[in-house]
């Protein structure tokens, strides 16, 4: 249960929920100060012991002033250009050239729930009893402005929910050149700060160092979130581990340009902030308007980096995923792109999807090069209308054949970009992001959209909506493939093209919103090549994304392993390919492909008709398998266990809601020859109840293995990989990239 109390003298707040306490006091100035972030502690009438002594400047200085030096406060929002020299929350230029705000506090109010936030993703409450809201009001005279700083606390998990609301009360028009979603002011600097970085088709690889004096963060300044960073910070204490000890997470709700970064100060104190990054940005805010930040997420955990997972998972998962797909096990599905690539036809099509159905996969999704001059990626981004010479009976045909097949349909798109080579380009020159008078950077031949402007966006919108409208289309894949370069707007004047980076991606949230309130029931995967846009931001529209270009199942195991310490199992868009595989030319066995897959959303990216008969009679039974799992698989509660990044094994675990039940994937690189028997521990089980262990064998059933109380399970470690009759070391070893899946029911609880 969330508490938010409220004690007058001195004005503190205490947040509080199941697993956190945050406790903010107003200074004699008026200034916010953050007194504790940590484990829940019990109320108390006065926690003024906690704002700890003023450091001085200097001896000098103290003894011939009578001010404190705001750089020796723990802030909540501060701003440069007054005392405080460390990195700032929030900067804002006025008429007569001053950036200094000095945001004191007016007032507060609580609100039981959430409120949403104006035009941006945010996580929300169902009840009012799931959160409650503090809002602090801060005012500038000054300045004329007014700035409320929102805090969520959620009952469960450890979460707060953060955002910043400025609103213009003056006379003057005022430019916001930083205003950042959050700022943290901890003691300590004792931590480790983990962040998730990467490239195209090696997304979000864990990198983990001791906080050092100085700066140290993440950013975009790409317009997407990037393969490279991920709006993604934690801390975690030095001795804390995957399964104990206090880790803080920081999670931006946001798709576009970021920054998240921790100052280690001259008193050792460590400041977090995270929120659009300051770096090119400007917003103009006239008298009277105002301006919304994205909402940051923090959770805390005294069960290490698992118990963070779990928090953010079930948030992210639950209350900020919406719509019917939230908490339906998502459909199994084929896509063409690695089996044709450009080269299809309704004929190749209907052969690969009619093969799928054979095998019991659920819906047929056809990717790029379906309409106007696509015929590769040189022509016709843009032009969303589909191709006769590729669809004589267009999407809406084909969509018809393949829903007649039994199979659900979808389709890929990619809204923001446009070939020059098109009929939008030559209808609209001017609709791209581009610097007058320079040239326009082609990456993969496109330009990218000016969706800063709502035309642009409106246009964009009509051509979908009809194409949803007059065709069976079940999900959308929603892809964009380059970043940003020349970042300016021809609607905008000189001196607010700071706008331009956060208004397009308000834009592709605004077409976004159009299309699922128009179509709720289609379910929508975001791609940005692979996982270049995987955060929060996109999960409040689409359920699901693409993880990663890479398909390899032992890239993968990587890929997905650095996913899960901040997004769901139900959000990961995971493949079986080809072997060799197209990215890395491996060959791993069918069965660790779809081991890997199966914790994710699940489908095939490949053409069934080029695997033997054995093979596609493996695909079916995998596809039942997953079909009798998904449930528990992606909506239970998911554990690491062994990292990829740290040896040749690597393993996961998820246990449903009631403990009852588990699946665990223990996954191998190299196969190791007259090794002594390694066991793996589980964790997240009842320790009192009995457990059925069971591998489900090649023909789609189970053998059991034993049964086990989850203490042995979870302390012994009773799964022991050379244990199993059919690996032998000797007579049949394994191979490389080997894997085994362990299926766990509770038969009897004590
Ligand atoms: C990049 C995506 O990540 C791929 O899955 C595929 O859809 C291609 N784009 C198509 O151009």
């Amino acid at each position: 249960m969330q508490h938010i109390f409220v004690h007058e003298s001195p004005l503190t707040f205490h947040l509080q929920n199941d697993a956190l306490s945050y406790i903010i006091a107003i200074l004699p100035g008026g200034l916010p100060a953050q007194l504790y972030c940590g484990r829940r502690i019990h109320d108390r009438a006065d926690f003024s012991y906690l704002r700890g002594k003023a450091m001085p400047f200097s001896v000098a200085l103290t003894m011939a002033n009578d001010s404190i030096p705001e750089e020796s406060m723990r802030l909540e929002y501060p701003c440069y250009g007054s005392s405080d020299y460390r990195q700032c929350a929030v900067s804002l230029l006025q008429e007569n050239g001053s950036r200094l705000a000095v945001f004191a506090y007016d007032s507060y109010k609580i609100l039981p729930g959430k409120p949403r936030l104006q035009s941006l993703p945010a996580t929300y409450a169902e009840a009012p009893e799931e959160a409650a809201t503090l809002v602090l009001r801060l005012r500038d005279r000054i300045a004329g402005a007014l700035c409320e700083l929102y805090y969520t606390v959620f009952s469960e998990g450890g979460a707060l929910a953060r955002s910043v609301r400025f609103v213009n009360e003056g006379a003057q028009t005022l430019s916001l050149e930083r205003a950042m979603s959050l700022c943290l002011d901890l003691p300590d600097h004792d931590y480790e700060w983990i962040s998730l970085n990467g490239a195209w088709a090696r997304e979000r690889t864990p990198a983990a160092a001791r906080l050092t004096p100085g700066l140290q963060g993440v950013e975009s300044l790409r317009g997407n979130s990037s393969h490279q960073n991920n709006p993604f910070l934690a801390l975690r204490r030095p001795h804390a581990t995957e399964h104990s000890g206090e880790v803080l997470g920081f999670s931006l709700v946001y798709s576009g340009n970021f920054l998240a970064q921790v100052q280690v100060d001259q008193n050792g104190f460590s400041r977090v902030l995270m929120g659009i990054n300051p770096a090119w940005f400007s917003w103009e805010i006239k008298p009277g308007d105002s301006f919304q930040t994205p909402e940051a997420v923090m959770v805390y955990s005294d069960q290490g980096l698992n118990g963070m997972s779990r928090s953010f998972h079930r948030l992210y998962r639950t209350r900020l995923v919406r719509g019917p797909w939230r908490d339906a096990p998502r459909p199994i599905l084929i896509n063409n792109w690695e089996a044709t690539e450009f080269d299809i036809s309704e004929e190749v099509i209907l052969k690969i999807a009619e093969k799928a159905k054979a095998c019991g996969i659920e819906m047929f999704v056809l990717d790029d090069g379906w309409f106007g001059a696509r015929r590769s990626d040189r022509a016709g981004l843009g032009d969303w209308v589909p191709a006769p010479e590729v669809l004589p009976d267009g999407i809406r045909g084909l969509s018809e054949k393949v829903t007649a097949l039994g199979m659900k349909f979808g389709l890929w798109i990619e809204p923001e970009m446009v070939n020059p080579d098109s009929d939008l380009y030559r209808a609209h020159p001017d609709w791209i992001l581009r610097i007058p008078d320079r040239r326009a950077t082609l990456f993969r031949n496109q330009c990218v959209l000016d969706f800063s402007r709502p035309e642009v966006v409106d246009h964009i919108h009509g051509m979908l909506a009809k194409l949803l409208r007059e065709s069976k289309i079940s999900y959308i894949k929603w892809d964009m493939n380059r970043s940003i370069t020349e970042c300016f707007s021809a609607a905008l004047p000189p001196h607010r093209q700071g706008e331009v980076f956060h208004r397009y991606i308000l834009g592709v949230y605004a077409l976004y919103e159009r299309l699922i309130s128009e179509f709720p029931d289609i379910l929508f995967e975001s791609c940005a090549s692979g996982g270049g846009r995987f955060d929060p931001g996109m999960l409040y529209y689409a359920p699901q994304t693409w993880t990663s270009d890479d398909t390899d199942a032992y890239e993968r195991l990587r890929i997905q392993y650095g996913t899960s310490l901040v997004y769901p199992i139900s959000a990961m868009g995971s493949h079986v390919s080809a072997v060799p595989n197209l990215q890395t030319g491996r060959r791993v066995s069918l069965r660790m492909r779809a081991d890997v897959a199966f914790f994710g959303t699940f489908g095939y990216e490949l053409d069934l008709n080029t695997l033997t008969d054995e093979e596609q009679a493996a695909v079916a039974r995998d596809t039942a398998f997953m079909k009798a799992h998904r449930q528990l698989i992606q909506f239970g509660d998911f554990y690491r266990l062994a990292s990829p990044f740290e040896g040749n094994d690597a393993a996961w675990m998820v246990v449903g809601e009631d403990r009852a039940e588990a699946v665990v994937g223990w996954y191998h690189a190299l196969h190791a020859v007259n090794t002594p028997a390694r066991t793996l521990k589980l964790t997240g089980l009842n320790p009192d109840a009995v457990y059925t262990v069971s591998i489900p064998s090649g023909n789609g059933t189970a053998r059991e293995i034993g049964a086990f109380y989850g203490d042995e399970l979870m302390n012994v470690g009773v799964i022991s990989r050379p244990d199993r009759p059919e690996v032998d070391d000797f007579l049949h070893p394994a191979g490389d990239f080997s894997s085994e899946i362990f299926l766990l029911k509770e038969t009897r609880a004590e």
